[in-house]
């Protein structure tokens, strides 16, 4: 068990359906700190060097597009295992096959529209903390 930090990003659509609050209670109430909050508005620049791990995907234009098509909550959170234990608690990417419990699994149906994203490494969080929080 280690104390971690991660990166979440609350997606326009959940921002638009104003399930900011109720999302980010839960991980409160899971036992995380929030250490940083922010609202943010990607740059197509922005988004690219965020998702560059994805720029040889097919889908790569649509989810740079999607999340530069409104404002987005970005929030580092703190407490044992982050990374691993936010990305049980978001579910599966695809929406409709995340299970319910899980935040996309309640909440979305979508891909690129699914809801929230969280880094999925240690190395992932630096390079995606650093473009949205600096
Ligand atoms: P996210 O957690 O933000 O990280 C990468 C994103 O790529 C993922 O959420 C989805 O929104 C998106 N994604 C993954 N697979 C596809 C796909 N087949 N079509 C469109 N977007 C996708």
């Amino acid at each position: 068990m280690e104390v971690e930090q991660t990166l979440i990003l609350i997606k326009p659509d959940a921002f638009k359906r104003k399930l900011t609050g109720k999302i980010l209670q839960r991980f409160e109430e899971k036992g995380f700190n929030i250490m940083q909050l922010r609202t943010y508005d990607f740059t197509t620049e922005k988004a690219q060097e965020f998702y560059s791990i994805h720029k040889n995907k097919p889908f790569f234009h649509e989810l740079v597009s999607f999340i530069c098509s409104g404002t987005v909550v970005a929030c580092i959170l703190d407490g044992n295992n982050a990374i691993s234990t936010v990305r049980i608690m978001i579910g599966l990417t695809k929406s409709f096959d995340a299970s319910p419990g899980t935040i996309r699994g309640d909440f979305g149906l979508g891909i690129s529209d699914n809801i929230i994203h969280a880094s999925d490494s240690h190395e992932s969080f630096i390079k995606e903390s650093t473009v949205v929080f600096s």
